[in-house]
């Protein structure tokens, strides 16, 4: 089983001509709604993508007790993606507000709301055993990630962390992650160096004995394992929309 810990959000997207500056409004045309979170979007990739896995995934997080709330876990079960771990927070469903300019890059404000309630204890034990995964981001307490990660550790279940949003780290937190995914500017943070980023890579994964991809954007990604390093191209596409691209990636 893939056990997806994390937020989950109702996003509203903007299209605009370029990003707002600091005190500036942009106009833009249509917005729409639509399920996110990156948690969320990492349990919908992974359920999409191997739609037949007999292990299944798992959402395990909060939402409000509000529309916004079903909203939010709708796609989700439409996938097939357990959300018996999904519970129900007196706080508003999360909210991000999202503004996409015209050569596709975005601007993301989050308001966590209920996922900012959501704690280790929700993740049965039975979903944890040898052979599964526990996948993690930054979106929801860290504090609730690590208890988890422990735990999973101590049943023989991998876990992948994604620090997205990007955030420092200290050395024990990376103890218990058997993948680390990454974007350059993430990897930056948690080295606390501005090599290169297949350096990083390399380092991290040297140091904390561990799998580190770093995706590039358009030129692909890069993973470090203490045996060795690959380089992998993307696929030549327009860009439409970045949002939730980092997400899909580690779902897959
Ligand atoms: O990574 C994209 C996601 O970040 C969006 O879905 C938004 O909800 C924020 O969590």
């Amino acid at each position: 089983m893939i056990v997806v810990f994390g937020s989950l959000n109702v996003d509203v997207v903007m299209r605009v001509e370029t990003l707002p500056r600091p005190g500036e409004t942009v106009i833009g045309g249509h917005y729409f709604m639509v399920q996110g979170g990156k948690g969320a979007n990492q349990a919908l990739a992974a359920a999409r993508a191997a739609p037949d896995a007999d292990t299944g995934v798992a959402m395990v997080g909060r939402v409000g007790r509000d529309d916004w709330g079903r909203f939010a876990t709708a796609r989700l079960a439409d996938a097939g993606v357990d959300l018996s771990g999904v519970v129900a927070s007196a706080a508003p469903t999360g909210y991000a507000t999202i503004c996409v300019d015209a050569a596709g890059e975005n601007a993301i404000a989050v308001a966590s709301g209920a996922n900012m309630d959501l704690t280790a204890d929700q993740v049965d034990h039975a979903r944890l055993r040898a052979g599964d995964w526990l996948v993690l981001q930054m979106e929801v307490p860290a504090a609730e990630n690590w208890r988890v990660a422990a735990r999973a550790k101590d049943r023989d279940a991998k876990v992948l962390l994604n620090v997205a949003p990007a955030a420092a780290l200290a050395g024990r937190d990376l103890a218990t992650v058997d993948i680390l995914v990454v974007n350059e500017i993430e990897a930056r943070m948690v080295a606390g160096s501005s090599d290169p980023a297949a350096a990083i890579a390399r380092d991290l994964s040297r140091r904390h004995q561990l799998v580190c991809i770093t995706t590039l954007g358009a030129d692909g990604a890069v993973m470090a394992s203490p045996e060795g390093r690959w380089r992998i191209g993307a696929l030549p596409v327009e860009v439409v929309d970045t949002t939730g691209a980092g997400d899909a990636f580690v779902g897959v």
